[in-house]
Formats: C-alpha cells, sequence, structure tokens
C-alpha cells in the first residue's frame, strides 16, 4: 500500500481528477469504476473544467459504478446514477450507452460484464465511516460478487443529509463485491476531513479482516491510499 498525504481536500481532489485525466489520455477506452458520496465530487468538478478547457475525448471511456440504492427511482434526486449524471456525466462525452450502474437486471452478469470489457484500468473508492467500500458493509466476505446488500444503520444515518428524513433512506442497495473490487488493476482510496481520521488509522493499523473491509486493500498490488492532512491526522 502506498499513501500519499496532502495539504488539503483541493489537493486529494486533484490528484484524482489528473490520475483519470492522465489514465484516458494513455488509454482512451479506459474502463473506470467509479464512487459516488461527498469525496469524489470536486474532483469530479475539475475533470469536467479540464474537458472543457483542453479539448479531451471522453467517448472511448467505459464506467462502472460500484453501486446504486434499491427502491429509489433511476431519475429520483437519490439514485446515483442521478447523482453522476450531475457531478460528471453531464459535463464531458462518455455515451449512455457506456455508463453502467449495478441494477437488478444485470447484477447476476455485472462481473462479467466488467471482465467483457477488459476489467476495471483504475477503481476509486470512498471508505465509510465503518470501513465499508462500496457498500460492502462490515461481515462482507472477501469473496463476494455484485449483490443485493442491507445498509447499516450507521451508513443511512450518515447518508440521510441527502434525504427528506432518514426513513426515506433506502435498507439495501446493489453493490460491486469485494472480490469485484480487488480486481482492478489499480485502486485509489481518498478519504478528506477529520471525521475520517479515526476509521483510516484503524485501516492502517489493522489486520487483514472482513470487519472493516477495506483492509482487504492492503494486500491488492496497485493500490494507494490518499488523504489530506485531517483524515491522516491519527497515522504516523
Ligand atoms: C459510494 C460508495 C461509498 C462511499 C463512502 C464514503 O459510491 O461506494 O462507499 O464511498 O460511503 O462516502 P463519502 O464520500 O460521502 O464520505
Amino acid at each position: 500500500m502506498k499513501i500519499l498525504v496532502f495539504d488539503t481536500k483541493q489537493e486529494v481532489s486533484e490528484f484524482i481528477a489528473n490520475k483519470v485525466i492522465d489514465q484516458v489520455q494513455k488509454k482512451p477506452d479506459t474502463v473506470l469504476g467509479l464512487a459516488t458520496g461527498s469525496t469524489p465530487k470536486e474532483a469530479y468538478r475539475y475533470i469536467k473544467n479540464d474537458y472543457k478547457q483542453n479539448n479531451r475525448d471522453y467517448s472511448k471511456v467505459i464506467t462502472f459504478n460500484l453501486d446504486e440504492y434499491l427502491g429509489v427511482l433511476k431519475d429520483s434526486i437519490n439514485s446515483y446514477r442521478q447523482y453522476m449524471k450531475e457531478a460528471l456525466f453531464e459535463g464531458i462525452n462518455i455515451p449512455n450507452s457506456q455508463q453502467y450502474f449495478p441494477l437488478k437486471t444485470n447484477m447476476k452478469n455485472y462481473d462479467n460484464l466488467i471482465k467483457e470489457h477488459g476489467g476495471v484500468d483504475l477503481q476509486l473508492l470512498g471508505i465509510g465511516l465503518n470501513g465499508h467500500i462500496a457498500f460492502n458493509e462490515p461481515g462482507s466476505s472477501f469473496q463476494s460478487k455484485t449483490r443485493i446488500i442491507e445498509l447499516d444503520e450507521s451508513t443511512r444515518k450518515r447518508n440521510s443529509k441527502y434525504f427528506r428524513s432518514i426513513d426515506h433512506v433506502p435498507t439495501q442497495a446493489i453493490s460491486m463485491g469485494i472480490s469485484t473490487i480487488m480486481k482492478a488493476k489499480e485502486i485509489i482510496l481518498a478519504a478528506t476531513s477529520e471525521v475520517k481520521a479515526d476509521i483510516i488509522k484503524q485501516l492502517v493499523d489493522s489486520n487483514i479482516n472482513e470487519n472493516l473491509p477495506a483492509s482487504i486493500l492492503k494486500t491488492h498490488e496497485n493500490f494507494t491510499l490518499v488523504l489530506d492532512q485531517e483524515a491522516a491526522r491519527d497515522i504516523n
């Protein structure tokens, strides 16, 4: 595992955005694994600005999102498809038909679909306060594939800021599995702000165990943890 610590969240976002931009320059038909949530938002904004300013081409890029809520309509403001549309897809030229989300209709085939496209070249991840990656909550098997999962109460509580109330937060989601994520050729997990300091310390110090889903990433041969000073506060 490589750990990079930047002074600010802004620098973390620029680093991630530049990784994506460089990857697509190097390989125009790159397969990207994408996360939602608050962490990558600024990076996506940076990618959109760079697209406008520098005439980039994303027309051959294929994207696989990590997860999607169950029971939230596709066009709802709370769907991850809608998040991606607003955060990134509206501002660059990836054709709709090359943007994949795990759904009830394709979840059994999602891992195969990724494989058929040559596998994920660059996977972006965030981390939950309980150590989840995608929606693989503590206790998820390291062998897990894309499937329906029950969301932890702590995850529903944290994500309730995007909904009218916690009662409106779905109880289930479809998520790439941990074995699915681990097949990516390169993985970057970003964590910013003080709220992540505790889980990042646990991640760095812990042994590899299924109660801390992100811990398996430490066995990946091309894994980088990208932090701002606040998230890195408690690590040596
Ligand atoms: C989102 C996802 C989640 C988030 C994690 C952190 O697609 O898979 O694992 O990355 O919950 O969320 P934020 O960035 O909002 O702190």
